[in-house]
Order: structure tokens, then C-alpha cells, then sequence
């Protein structure tokens, strides 16, 4: 039996593309290899989102390249986002590299590896720059080639991808290069499979997307609604049988079991008003936004290209937090964007402390060859970027801490995902997404606990099971 080594790299959509690759390749007879030594192939699932993702990528490579003097036999491939961006390039620095295959191939990975294996048949081989095979020409994924196999079983929270691609063009984000033109997944292979992970006991499901919130707008037939419907007040109007996120998200809270929803990436502009309501009148839907701002300063989210100011950023928040009072909140935030002056930055460290955030990721600016933003001096030293870097991470220290200590006291409900570090404890998750650990002897895999929080240690709450209510 063939034995595959899948390395991921990247945001949540490349961990549920890797299950993907594995299902595909398990369905051809591979299974997966724990060491790249034990390997036939082996395949990086790639992220170009930062420079320090595609070093990390190339020199992990680099080095797996070195079995080849021993096992001159295995396959070693460059596959997702960087596949797309660096193409044939990819191929200079790592000369002994076999396949590259964008995002937009990943379903064609079985043909792409019985390719490599028909081109060794040549006599130049071992001489691989006989035997390369590269794909990464196609501009949207074959959703309607999507592996039968879903080989998931018995976990307790899934990723289900319910888009591809970002039709958005934040100025130094290269995700739009790389993943191309957004198109939604159909609503009925969506709940054929959240159907199916709630029919082997998964409690919880995270649909992913760039921007889930723009799902809808283009189907793989071409269907879809057309126009500036992210405004929020043509949204308000909108008729109730416009198939916008809202209208997805009631569709799986009505025709699927799952207990815990959430969702990932909204951007605000396209958070609306109605999906606010559809989350304070759905039970399933967790009180867990991520919502990135990027900036809190107008000047620099201007040139960022956001779209929004921090004022209806701000608005939004608003309109949240009078619906479901008792939402967590998360973001995402670049420092050293190209001419981030002290006074943006104080406004970004200020507009985190407004929002109260429970999370924050935080990263530096890494200009991205081919986005706009690019064009700009990367004028922000190094250690500038570093010291708001620092400086952001105290601040969500203290905010987080804040937040979780004002679950002290109260009960919660906990969904359980596996045993804790140590024998006897629990670990699970409030609808909030804080992590709490308890002690019981029975097994709670899977089951939603009442626990009473009494303690907080290096952002874990800890309590014991609340006495059962009669
Ligand atoms: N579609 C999502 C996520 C995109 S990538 C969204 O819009 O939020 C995840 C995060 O990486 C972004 O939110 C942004 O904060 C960060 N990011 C993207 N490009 C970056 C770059 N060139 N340098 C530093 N951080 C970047
Ligand atoms: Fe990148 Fe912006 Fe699209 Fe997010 S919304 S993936 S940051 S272009
Ligand atoms: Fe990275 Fe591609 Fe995701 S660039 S963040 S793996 S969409």
C-alpha cells in the first residue's frame, strides 16, 4: 500500500482541502504515512498569504528533497496557494520537486500523480526535469468533481467549505490571486454534508469561506444574484427567497440536526443586519463572530481598500451586540502596513479597546509581490513592526483575560471535544469558543456538559459539572 505524508500550511480552508486530498488519495489506496521517511509521496498544501509562510514551505521541502538520494522512488509535490502564485518557478529552488498543483487542481491530484508515475516510465528518470508535472492553469475548482469519499468519522467539530476564492481586492492581500473569482458550493451538497457528520455524531460544524457573508452571489452554473446587494439597506429589502448567507444559514439550522454552528471569514462590509437577526433567532448559531478589522485608523483602511471606516465598523458591532448581547468577538489586524504612522497605530490599539475583542491575531505587514499595496515602500521597519506587534498582543492579553474572567461564577454550556491533559479532565468549548476543562469519570466525548466556572489559568478555564437540574 502507497503511504502519503500531507504537510499544511495556511488558513482553515487549506486544512479542509488537505481532508480533502487525503479522502481522495485514500479512495486510490494510499494511507497516511506519521514520518516523511515512511512516505511514497509526499505533498506540502501551501500558504502565500505571508512571505514567512512560503520560507517555511520552501525549506521544509528543501530538506525532504535530501530523501531522494536514498529513495530516489518518491513523489514529492508543491500543492495550493504558492502552487498558483510561483508556478514553474517553483521548480528553481526546488529542482527535485515532482508536481506542483494549485488550488484549483486539487481534485485532479490523482491524474497529476498517476502522471508523474506514467513520465518515469521515460528513461531519463530519476532526472526529474523530464518527469515534472504542473497544474495550475484552471480558474475555478470542478466543485461538481468533489470526492465522493468523506472519510470523516467520529470527531466532534468539522470544517465544511461552503465557497471558494474572494472576489474582494484588499490592497496586500494575494488570497484573490491565488484562490481566485469567489463561487458558492450548491445548498444542497452543503447540507447533504453537514447532514452526513451529524448522522456520525460531529456536534459542531465551521463553514468556511474568504467571505462567507457574500455567499450566493455565484453558482457553478452561473446562477447567483447579481449587484451591490452587500448594502445594507438593499439587504433589508431583500425578498425571502434570495439565496444570500442568511438565508443558507436558516436552510441548515431548519433541514440538519447540528447542534453548534459557527462560520468564518465575514468580511464587515457584507455583514448585514439581517445576518445578525438570522444569528440572535437560531439557536445553532454560536455567539462567536470573527469579524477582522485590519485597522482601526480611517487613513490606512482607506489604503488598504477595505471599504468600511471605523465608525461603521463600529455601527455594525453595535447592531450585533443589540441582538445577541453576549457575542465574542474576534478579529484580525495588520501592523506596518506601508506609511502606518504612531498616531494610526495608537487609533488601531484604541479602536481593539472600544471593541473589547476576546481574540485578536495579529500580524506584520509582508508586502506580496503582484498586490497594489506592494507597489508601496515597505516603509515600517522591522522593529517598529515588531514593538506593535508586542504592544497589540499585551493589550488582547488583558482583554481576553478580562473576558474570560467574567465567566467566573456563571455556569456554561460546554461542548465537549476530548480528554484533557491529565486523567479525569474534560476539555470543550462555550458557544463563546473559550476553551474549559472539567473532571468527571464517565466520557463526555461529543456531549454538551453544564459546567459551573471557578477558576482561570493561562487562558483555560477550569470548573466541575453543575448539579444536574431537575
Ligand atoms: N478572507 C479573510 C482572511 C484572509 S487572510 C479576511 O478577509 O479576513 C487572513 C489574514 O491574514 C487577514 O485577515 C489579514 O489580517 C492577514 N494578511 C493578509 N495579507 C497579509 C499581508 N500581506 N501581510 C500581513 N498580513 C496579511
Ligand atoms: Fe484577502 Fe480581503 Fe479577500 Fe480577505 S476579503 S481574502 S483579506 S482580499
Ligand atoms: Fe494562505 Fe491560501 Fe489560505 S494564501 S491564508 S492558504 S487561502
Amino acid at each position: 500500500m502507497k503511504k502519503l505524508y500531507l504537510q499544511t500550511f495556511g488558513c482553515q480552508m487549506n486544512e479542509r482541502d488537505s481532508q480533502e486530498v487525503l479522502d481522495m488519495l485514500t479512495a486510490q489506496g494510499y494511507s497516511l504515512a506519521h514520518e516523511p521517511e515512511q512516505a511514497d509521496v509526499i505533498l506540502l498544501n501551501t500558504c502565500s498569504v505571508r512571505e514567512h509562510a512560503e520560507d517555511r514551505a520552501y525549506g521544509n521541502m528543501g530538506k525532504l528533497s535530501e530523501m531522494k538520494d536514498t529513495r530516489p522512488h518518491i513523489v514529492l509535490g508543491i500543492i495550493g496557494c504558492m502552487a498558483k502564485l510561483h508556478q514553474g518557478k517553483i521548480f528553481k529552488r526546488l529542482p527535485r520537486l515532482d508536481l506542483v498543483a494549485g488550488p484549483a487542481e486539487l481534485y485532479d491530484l490523482p491524474y497529476l500523480l498517476a502522471e508523474v508515475q506514467e513520465k518515469r516510465q521515460n528513461v531519463n528518470w530519476p532526472d526529474t526535469r523530464y518527469t515534472r508535472v504542473i497544474a495550475v492553469g484552471r480558474t475555478h475548482r470542478p466543485l461538481e468533481q468533489k470526492p465522493a469519499v468523506d472519510t470523516r468519522t467520529g470527531g466532534v467539530r468539522a470544517f465544511v467549505s461552503i465557497m471558494e476564492g474572494c472576489d474582494k481586492a484588499c490592497t496586500y492581500c494575494i488570497v484573490p490571486k491565488t484562490r481566485g473569482q469567489e463561487i458558492s458550493r450548491p445548498p444542497k451538497e452543503i447540507i447533504e454534508e453537514i447532514s452526513r457528520l451529524a448522522s456520525v455524531g460531529y456536534q459542531e460544524v465551521i463553514l468556511l469561506g474568504q467571505n462567507v457573508n457574500s455567499y450566493g452571489k455565484r453558482f457553478p452554473d452561473g446562477s447567483g444574484y447579481k449587484g451591490p446587494l452587500g448594502k445594507l439597506k438593499l439587504l433589508q429589502e431583500a425578498p425571502d427567497d434570495l439565496l444570500d448567507f442568511p438565508q443558507l444559514l436558516r436552510m441548515i439550522v431548519r433541514r440538519t440536526p447540528m447542534p453548534r454552528i459557527r462560520f468564518t471569514t465575514s468580511h464587515p462590509i457584507d455583514a448585514t443586519e439581517r445576518l445578525f437577526d438570522v444569528m440572535a433567532q437560531n439557536e445553532p448559531l454560536c455567539e462567536w463572530l470573527h469579524l477582522p478589522v485590519q485597522s482601526g485608523s480611517n487613513r490606512i483602511l482607506r489604503a488598504m481598500r477595505r471599504g468600511y471606516t471605523v465608525e461603521a465598523y463600529l455601527e455594525k458591532i453595535e447592531a450585533l451586540k443589540k441582538r445577541v448581547p453576549d457575542i465574542a468577538l474576534s478579529t484580525d489586524i495588520i501592523v506596518g502596513f506601508p506609511g502606518e504612522t504612531d498616531a494610526d497605530f495608537r487609533a488601531t490599539m484604541e479602536l481593539m479597546r472600544t471593541v473589547a475583542y476576546d481574540t485578536a491575531y495579529i500580524f506584520k505587514y509582508s508586502p506580496r509581490p503582484g498586490t497594489d499595496a506592494a507597489l508601496r515602500e515597505d516603509d515600517i521597519p522591522k522593529e517598529v513592526k515588531e514593538e506593535r506587534n508586542q504592544a497589540l498582543l499585551a493589550v488582547q492579553e488583558e482583554l481576553t483575560a478580562a473576558s474570560l474572567g467574567g465567566r467566573l461564577g456563571n455556569e456554561a454550556e460546554i461542548l465537549v471535544e476530548e480528554r484533557g491533559n491529565l486523567p479525569g479532565q474534560w476539555f470543550g468549548r462555550t458557544r463563546q469558543n473559550q476553551g474549559v476543562i472539567f473532571e468527571s469519570e464517565d466520557d463526555w466525548t461529543g456531549r454538551l456538559a453544564q459546567v459551573s466556572v471557578e477558576r482561570l489559568a493561562a487562558h483555560t478555564l477550569f470548573g466541575s459539572l453543575a448539579p444536574a437540574r431537575v
